[in-house]
């Protein structure tokens, strides 16, 4: 660490704040980067499918950043918990939060919080084996769930419930999770819509995968696909090619044939979910009411006419949201950090001097990974612009070498990049034998101790 160099807190190891930490390295500046759990790389390890490895080698690309000199990680430090906005600012010419978006959206109907009806991000985040999940608990003994909402995350919870078990054998699925999913009852999954196929938003691959599935087959009513006027019109005229390809690839499993599959995958569309019904005695989840709507304008609106779709299990993925930290201002509204193009702003509309933020709590939880690295070029711009005209924070102590001492007082077990490493090696080492490319831990004691042995060896 270098005595005049000008220095950046980097608050959560995601995407986002890898990205943003890599170019603001390149610039010259020293980062430390610090994160609330003892593992970094956010949402690619704790979101992204466990049957998706290959979107998680980009971790590779964070690696390489992590080797830069004057890049320091502080794994295990809870910004709002062991340390302040304030105590941040004390310390750094600039901070930039990249804490993503810890909480997910409400439908607010009744029954939401019944037995049996649960969030996509509680349980992406169980079977993804984040340290907070570890012991929650999904009753998989109903033969039907629904899933609410036409995004990748439905995708993937979808995918998950059925997953062929000799598939998730060989992914980093948490150990809690495999044999509870892998002996589910969950025999059809049907995924709702409240607009129509066309303004659906999942990726064609993604979609395509549903197709793909080795033990379940995909099916969409004929009927379904018949575009309303505004949807045909909009769909020519205005709809992306990944909406195009969505309704092409929709009509194709319409026509298919069943393979006979044991298990099936549902896609419902124009269905808004009114109520989550329960039984009278446990209050456990047996159905859902279901409002028809139609396309207005583009938007969803109700008919009046009603189903009630029998199940055991709902789970809601209508998008995830950020939650306020102490101090910092926040957009109640939109579930992010109050900025203009990565500057926080205060509540009068002025720049909080020396703070940023980038990512998914900056813009809102959508865009897959690679997005994120454009969205940090244009906040680390903003960065850049204000070292230029004299605009950063001036901290009261500015020495790089109290930072760790610092942290030792406020946070009892601090993960260095060594302490991750020799976690990471322990997880990889764990998985070979069984041809998984990692077995996670998900106790952050057990972590913290192979952490810290790896610091005391010789
Ligand atoms: C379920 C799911 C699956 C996805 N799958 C894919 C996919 O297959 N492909 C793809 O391209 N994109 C995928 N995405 C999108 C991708 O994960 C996001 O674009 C990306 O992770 C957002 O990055 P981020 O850095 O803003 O947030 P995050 O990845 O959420 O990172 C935020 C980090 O901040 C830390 N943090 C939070 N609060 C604090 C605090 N108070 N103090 C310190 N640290 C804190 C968190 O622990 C976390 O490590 C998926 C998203 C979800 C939700
Ligand atoms: N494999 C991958 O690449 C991958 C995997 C997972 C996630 N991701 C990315 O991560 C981001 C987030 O994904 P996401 O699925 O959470 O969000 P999303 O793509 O924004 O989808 C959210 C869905 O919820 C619906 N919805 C919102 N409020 C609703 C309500 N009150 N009632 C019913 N439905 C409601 C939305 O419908 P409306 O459109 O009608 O609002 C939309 O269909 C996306 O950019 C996604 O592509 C990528």
């Amino acid at each position: 660490m270098s005595e005049n160099a000008l220095r950046v807190a980097v608050v959560g190891a995601g995407p986002s704040g890898f990205y943003a930490t890599d170019q603001l390295l390149k610039a010259g500046f020293e980062v430390d980067l610090l994160e609330i759990l003892p593992t970094p790389f956010g949402l690619v390890r704790a979101g992204v499918a466990p049957d998706h490895p290959k979107i998680k080698s980009v971790t590779r690309v964070y690696e390489k950043t992590a080797n830069h000199p004057g890049f320091r990680f502080f794994g295990g430090v809870e910004l709002g918990g062991h340390v302040s906005r304030q105590d941040l600012l004390d310390r750094y010419h600039a901070v930039l939060y990249a804490v993503g978006t810890a909480s997910d959206n409400k439908l607010g109907i009744p029954g939401e919080d019944r037995p049996g009806s649960h969030g996509a991000l509680e349980f992406v985040a169980w079977y993804n084996g984040h340290p907070d999940y570890a012991d929650h608990e999904f009753d998989l003994s109903a033969t039907r769930a629904v899933v609410i909402g036409n995004g990748n995350v439905a995708v993937d919870v979808a995918r998950m419930l059925v997953l062929d078990p000799e598939e998730m054998a060989v992914t980093d699925t948490a150990d809690h999770a495999i044999a509870p999913l892998g002996s589910a009852s969950v025999h059809e999954v049907i995924v709702l819509g409240r607009r129509g196929p066309a303004q659906a938003a999942f990726t064609t691959p993604e979609l395509r995968e549903l197709g793909e599935l080795t033990r379940a087959d995909i099916i969409v009513d004929p009927q379904d696909l018949v575009l309303d006027d505004y949807s045909e019109k909009w769909l020519e005229e205005e709809g992306e090619p990944t909406n195009k390809r969505n309704v092409e690839l929709m009509r194709e499993y319409a026509t298919r044939d069943a393979h006979g599959h044991e298990r099936r995958v549902e896609l419902r569309f124009l269905r808004s979910p009114l109520e989550i019904l329960g039984d009278d005695e446990t209050g456990a989840v047996t159905g859902v009411r279901i409002g028809i709507n139609k396309i207005v304008d583009g938007r969803a609106v109700l008919t009046g006419e009603e189903e009630i779709i029998s199940c055991g299990l709902v789970i809601r993925s209508i998008g995830y949201r950020g939650t306020p930290l102490a101090g910092i201002p926040f957009d109640e509204r939109r579930g992010l950090i109050s900025n203009l193009g990565g500057r926080v702003l205060s509540h009068e509309g002025e720049h909080e001097v020396g703070e940023y933020v980038v990512g998914w709590v900056k813009r809102g939880p959508s865009g897959v990974i690679g997005t994120n690295k454009k969205d940090a070029t244009d906040t680390v711009a903003r960065i850049l612009e204000d070292r230029e005209a004299g605009k950063l924070n001036t901290p009261k102590n500015p020495d790089a070498e109290d930072v760790p001492k610092f942290l030792a007082e406020v946070c009892p077990s601090v993960v260095t990049w060594e302490g991750w490493r020799s976690i990471d090696v322990h997880e990889t080492g764990l998985g070979e034998p069984q041809g998984r490319p990692r077995v996670k831990l998900v106790r952050t004691g057990e972590m913290l101790d192979i952490a810290s042995a790896a610091l005391s060896q010789p």
